[in-house]
């Protein structure tokens, strides 16, 4: 007797697409046959389009801020919005700060999750301070506990590495068998385009992205490659922005270094003139890297579809508009250096995607479940268990409507986030239910299921063989 038979499902993974039944117990897909009998409860999936349940591995919730800075999701609201949007697994960030222990802010993290997380997570780490210790002991310790992934900050004061303890860190990786995620920012042209900028009282959201041009990402990304080069382990460079640092990651790729590289939404479906909108509500578009312009949007397209990229995650970093511990930091409106930087996406990843990618023919079915799940569950040790639709694998399902219209609205969004950077856009395609190991979460935009149904996932090590696809 199963527990679930989703009947007549049309099921498409990141390599092939057939029809069955799919067989569930105890939250995994025992059988994949076609005429299943014996359920306690049957779906008809007749007219849906069946994926395995995304997988979103860059995004950000409730992680500890500057004093005077907070996140608006949890793990709650996050993760509700998560499955409202399709997506099955996050893997949010246990970050350390400067001066903590790596161990602490493990423990930390998973305090903040439990009882919370309504649908499935793991932990990247976040090395800020990469003292002999934390290198020679706690990160080899964590990799080996099932954190087996980790930030790196070329950037931002607090969080930043140098070079040396970044070919430290990479050494560790390499030892460790762990994957290294950097964000590529050159921090000192960033301070010293950003002292020009305020001197000249050029302080306006929009100075945001002169601040942190397309060269200032370039350089970074090839400082990183020539350092992973040096150290002979795989990185993976998150949230790319446009042609001149996909252009180093293609020049690597055709090296043969085993670079990887993922993007997100707001570099295909945003662009720098959002920074310009007045009474502050380029404020709403401040991340980093920056949205770039339409031929930077092009060329992240086109890296799509070259499988240059291997992931596309939504880099969440929930904070309010209308917020004292948000956008609008301290109740004023204040300079760009200092708005929090990020943006909300988890919910609306997948259908942007989907829509503009699949719908309109840039990338087939397959590269998408390809992007947004199997490769992101293989990269951080998570598969086959999640990101594909297999025997033995978790029932991380979503019954997607391909040609559901839906016009992103905030007030439908179930993230705790007082705007989206998507307000008004059209998309086709709608992810009408998602299952997390065979339970309901998510129907017909409303969120069914369960805070604290979640489960921690432990990652193995990933396997770095190449291309992925
Ligand atoms: O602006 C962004 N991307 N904020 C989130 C933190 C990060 O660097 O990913
Ligand atoms: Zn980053
Ligand atoms: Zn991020």
């Amino acid at each position: 007797m199963f527990d679930l038979i989703i009947k007549n499902a049309d099921i498409a993974t990141a390599s092939e697409r057939y029809t069955c039944d799919i067989g569930i117990q105890d939250g995994r897909i025992t059988t994949l046959a076609q005429g299943l009998e014996g359920a306690r409860e049957t779906v008809d999936a007749s007219g849906y389009l069946v994926l395995p349940g995304g997988v979103d591995a860059h995004c950000h919730l409730d992680q500890p801020m500057p004093e005077g800075v907070r996140m608006a999701d949890d793990f709650l609201s996050g993760t509700r919005s998560a499955a409202c949007g399709g997506t099955t697994t996050v893997i949010p960030f246990a970050a350390q700060e400067k001066g903590q222990s790596l161990r602490a802010a493990v423990d930390d993290y998973h305090q903040r999750a439990h009882g919370k997380a309504a649908i499935d997570y793991a932990f990247h780490l976040i090395v800020a301070d990469a003292t002999p210790h934390v290198l020679e002991h706690e990160l080899p310790e964590l990799v080996r506990e099932g954190y087996t992934s980790f930030k790196i900050y070329m950037t931002y004061d607090d969080l930043k590495l140098s070079d040396l303890e970044i070919l430290k860190a990479l050494d560790v990786a390499r030892r460790e068998g762990a994957l290294v995620m950097i964000h590529a920012e050159s921090a000192d042209c960033i301070t010293w385009l950003t002292e020009k900028l305020s001197a000249a009282g050029q302080t306006d959201p929009r100075y945001h992205a002169v601040s942190r041009p397309s060269a200032v990402e370039r350089e970074a990304t090839h400082r990183a490659i020539t350092l992973s080069e040096l150290v002979d382990v795989p990185i993976l460079i998150v949230h790319v922005s446009g042609r001149e640092a996909i252009a180093q990651i293609h020049w690597a790729q055709g090296q043969g270094l085993k670079i990887y590289a993922e993007t997100c939404p707001q570099y295909l479906f945003l662009t720098q003139d959002h920074l310009d909108e007045p009474h502050f509500h380029g404020a709403k578009f401040v991340c980093s890297p920056p949205p770039r312009d339409k031929d930077n949007q092009q060329a992240v397209w086109n890296g799509l579809e070259k499988n240059i990229f291997s992931i596309f995650s939504s880099d969440h970093a929930p904070f309010n508009f209308e917020d004292p511990c948000g956008k609008k930091l301290a109740g004023q409106e204040p300079d760009f250096q200092y708005i929090p930087n990020g943006i909300p996406g988890l919910e609306t990843r997948l259908p942007l995607l989907f829509s503009g990618g699949v719908n309109e023919g840039r990338i087939n079915v397959h590269q998408f479940v390809a992007l947004t799940a199997t490769n992101p569950a293989k990269l951080y040790g998570l598969y086959p268990r999640k990101g594909s639709i297999v025997i033995g694998g978790d029932a991380d399902l979503v019954l997607w409507k391909t040609d559901q219209r839906v016009t992103i609205r905030n007030e439908a969004l179930h993230h705790a986030v007082d705007y989206t950077p998507y307000e008004g856009t059209i998309v086709q395609g709608w992810p009408m239910m998602t299952f997390s190991r065979g339970k309901l979460v998510s129907k017909d935009f409303r969120f069914v299921g369960e805070a604290g149904a979640g489960q921690f996932m432990s990652c193995q090590n990933p396997t770095l063989d190449g291309r992925l696809r």
